[in-house]
């Protein structure tokens, strides 16, 4: 019985998230934690600096990032959509406009995550393919912090879609902008060339083999 098999694997998981991964992170553990009652887990959340030393230095079994790091001898596989969307409050004006443009966007004023976030480079970029550079109104280093600014009127920020997961339907106007959702893609990240752990293969697999309707 494969349910037999699953319980007979042991082991320890050592994951690292990505800040904005930790949306889902714990929801996917805890389903793969009650298939696995023998691999004991763990999860870590930080930011990019701490994920990419931990890579450096080998660490970690896996680590879930919204984007392989360059120059780094890891093997990456997508897992999961990562779609950005554009928020507002409400009762913003734009939230009744259609198709909005990236210019009229721009003028509006925006709240950014901190530089290095893999967020705010994807909004960065799409800006810039039109040539167009945003000056943050406000910078704040979470994605909380930003939902918070953002129901008080701050401004607009564009984040993922996974961060509202725990939020209410409603709560947040998503805009209808130009060029968006930005498609990014959530990722597993680990060390090449190196035997994986029981636990961590198990893990993958289960990563991969979740059905596609769970993966938005
Ligand atoms: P963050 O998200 O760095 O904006 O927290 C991870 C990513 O999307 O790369």
């Amino acid at each position: 019985l494969a349910a037999e098999r699953q319980g007979l694997k042991k082991g320890q998981l050592r994951l690292m998230a990505i800040t904005t991964a930790s949306y889902f992170a714990p929801r996917l553990l805890g389903e793969f934690a009650k298939l696995y009652p023998g691999i004991e887990v763990s999860l870590r959340v930080t930011n990019k600096e701490q994920v990419l030393a931990s890579i450096a230095n080998n660490l970690d079994d896996l680590y879930l990032l919204g984007q392989p790091p360059e120059g780094m001898e890891i093997e990456s596989t997508p897992i999961m959509d990562n779609p950005i969307i554009v928020l507002a409050a409400p009762d913003h004006p734009l939230a009744k406009e259609k198709n909005i443009s990236l210019e009229r966007l721009a003028q509006e004023p925006w709240l950014m995550r901190e530089k290095g976030s893999g967020t705010r480079n994807a909004i960065e970029r799409r800006f810039a393919e039109l040539g167009i550079t945003v000056r943050p109104r406000l910078e704040l280093g979470s994605n909380e912090a930003i939902k918070q600014a953002i129901l008080t009127g701050l401004g607009i920020s564009a984040l993922s879609r996974h961060t509202l997961t725990l939020n209410q339907p409603g709560q947040f106007a998503v805009l209808d902008v130009q060029g968006y959702p930005i498609l990014r893609h959530w990722y597993a990240i680990y060390p090449a060339g190196r035997q994986m752990s029981v636990a961590a293969r198990a893990f993958l697999d289960y990563l991969l083999e979740r059905p596609e309707q769970e993966n938005t």
